[in-house]
Formats: C-alpha cells, sequence, structure tokens
C-alpha cells in the first residue's frame, strides 16, 4: 500500500487513581480511561527517508508540535521499523484535532495511530497486542490509544482492560491557549504527598458499575482525579471555570488528566451547548461524546 490514514481519539481519565511515586520515577496508576470523539489524523505515506509535517484542524493550535525526532509519532514509526526489521521509512503527516499538551492524550493517539498505520503501509500483519507491547515503550498513555473505548488502566497505564460500557455519554471539553506539563504535575504531586504515606489507587467499585449501567448521574457521582489538587497549584486560575461549569448545570466538573483541559459532563448535545455558553470566556469550548473507537484505519 502506498499511503495509510488512520484516525485515533483523544482519551480522558473517568478517575485517575494515582499512588506514592516509583523507584523508576513513575507513579501507579488505577485508572478508567474513556476515548471521546475529539481525534487526529496520521497519513503514513511509504519513503525511503523519515519526515513529517503537521496541521491543525478543529481550532487547535499546532505551533508547540515538536517535528525532530523527538515527536512520539515519529519515535513509533522508527520502533516499528526496527521491531519488524524493515528496511523502509514513511513521510508521516499529523492533522491535529485533539489540543496540544492539554492532558488528553494527543501525542499518544498520533503515536498509537502512527503503530497502525505503518503496520498496514508495510503489510506486517502485528496483532494489536504486539503493537500495544511497543506502544507501552513510547509512553503510558499510547496503548488505550490503540484499543479507545472505556478501559482501566493499570501499572503506569500501559496495562490496558476492556470495561464493560453500556452507555454514551456528552461532555464538554474545555481547552486553554496553555499547556501544563505532565512531569510537573506529577512533581507537584509528590510535593502535596512528601513525608505522607499514599495509599494504593484504585478504580472505585461506584465508577465500574455506573459504566456497565450505563447511568450518567451514576457516573457524574464517581468521577475523580487524584491530580488535580496538583495541577490546580500549578493553575489555581481553572478553578474558576470548573465552578462557572457546575454554575451552569453541569453535572460534574474535572480536570482530564495532568490538565489544563476541564472536563463538564452534560446530558445531552443541548445541555452541552448550554454549558459550553457559560465557558465560552475562559477558553475553547467543544462538545464531544464518548466512549468512541481506538485507532482505525479510515
Ligand atoms: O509515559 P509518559 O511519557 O506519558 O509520561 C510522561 C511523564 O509523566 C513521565 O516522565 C513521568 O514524569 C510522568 N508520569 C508518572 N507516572 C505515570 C505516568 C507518567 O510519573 N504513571
Amino acid at each position: 500500500m502506498a499511503e495509510v490514514t488512520v484516525q485515533a481519539p483523544a482519551k480522558i481519565n473517568l478517575h485517575l487513581g494515582v499512588g506514592g511515586v516509583r523507584p523508576d520515577g513513575f507513579h501507579p496508576l488505577a485508572t478508567a480511561y474513556q476515548a471521546i470523539s475529539l481525534s487526529s489524523r496520521v497519513t503514513a505515506r511509504d519513503a525511503s527517508t523519515w519526515s513529517l509535517t503537521c496541521t491543525g484542524r478543529d481550532g487547535v493550535d499546532v505551533a508547540g508540535v515538536p517535528l525532530d525526532d523527538s515527536n512520539l509519532a515519529l519515535r513509533a514509526g522508527r520502533l516499528l521499523a526496527t521491531h519488524a526489521g524493515v528496511d523502509r521509512a514513511a513521510a508521516l503527516h499529523l492533522d491535529k484535532g485533539i489540543p496540544v499538551a492539554g492532558g488528553l492524550a494527543g501525542g499518544s493517539a498520533d503515536a498509537a495511530a502512527t503503530l497502525v498505520a505503518c503496520n498496514e503501509l508495510w503489510d506486517l500483519k502485528l496483532s494489536r497486542e504486539t503493537l500495544a507491547e511497543l506502544a507501552a515503550e513510547l509512553g503510558s498513555d499510547v496503548p488505550f490509544g490503540l484499543y479507545g473505548g472505556s478501559a482501566s488502566g493499570h501499572g503506569r497505564g500501559e496495562e490496558v482492560e476492556p470495561l464493560t460500557d453500556a452507555g454514551r455519554y456528552q461532555w464538554v471539553v474545555l481547552t486553554f491557549d496553555f499547556g501544563v506539563s505532565t512531569p510537573a504535575a506529577y512533581a507537584e504531586f509528590d510535593v502535596l504527598h512528601a513525608g505522607s504515606e499514599v495509599p494504593e489507587p484504585e478504580i472505585p467499585p461506584a465508577l465500574i458499575k455506573a459504566l456497565a449501567d450505563g447511568s450518567v448521574d451514576g457516573l457524574a457521582a464517581a468521577l475523580g482525579n487524584d491530580l488535580q489538587p496538583a495541577t490546580l497549584r500549578l493553575r489555581p486560575d481553572l478553578a474558576v471555570p470548573l465552578t462557572a461549569g457546575r454554575e451552569a448545570s453541569a453535572l460534574a466538573a474535572l480536570v482530564s488528566g495532568s490538565g489544563p483541559t476541564c472536563l463538564f459532563l452534560v446530558r445531552d448535545a443541548e445541555h452541552g451547548a448550554q454549558v459550553a455558553a457559560a465557558l465560552a470566556d475562559f477558553g475553547h469550548a467543544r462538545l464531544a461524546s464518548g466512549p468512541v473507537p481506538g485507532a482505525e484505519v479510515l
């Protein structure tokens, strides 16, 4: 095949349980992921040398995206080529519909999409499980980008298991023109918990039940993010839109992952439009729904 395009979704953490820092510097997680309907597309074209271009759509600013070898999509393509012993490269184009450095795993989605695209491009026929092992080497959230849906994540987030989810949920996703560095948020978590024993993280059983029942009210009551106090210490101003969203009748409001993106659970598209209107002064409010599938060839 000469060219393949793959779409991969943004992730949110319905619950992000974080434990005390491990000797390797990572934090043990017990998280419930959900893939939502903001997505990026990666096009891979067979080539003899690696190259990368990037555009943004739906208002996504890609000015901060590195186009050098540090880009996770290029690293994904190279890792797959090395693993499979392929003596080819690819010209990659990222069309990003997931805001950058927002706590939505946009870079991880690009990497997951690149693994699927190059697997197809070079006709490698590697299984999702094999791709997930490579994905785990690239970053904690990359394996989930392959699976999508609603799923649990353990380890540092890379051990992904599907969760039964009977529901369809509507979200208002509020993004900003600034980012929060994930390592900085975790470092702040360590500062906040210095000298205290951090309990083993767990996904609340009430959240697992809410998803199995497809209950939006159950989900609203069970959402949570252990990193949120750390992110709010780095960006205290995020408390204002979180409160504004609740006051505008969102069922729940929380920071997505390490932030700064804020998530507001709503009942339906009409309710979402109303909440989004109340948040418009704070950032870019988008409507999204989940769960949606993981990386898939278009
Ligand atoms: O795995 P990933 O490259 O996405 O992680 C980025 C950074 O986030 C890590 O270097 C680490 O500082 C922090 N992190 C962590 N514990 C995790 C996941 C990420 O401390 N479970």
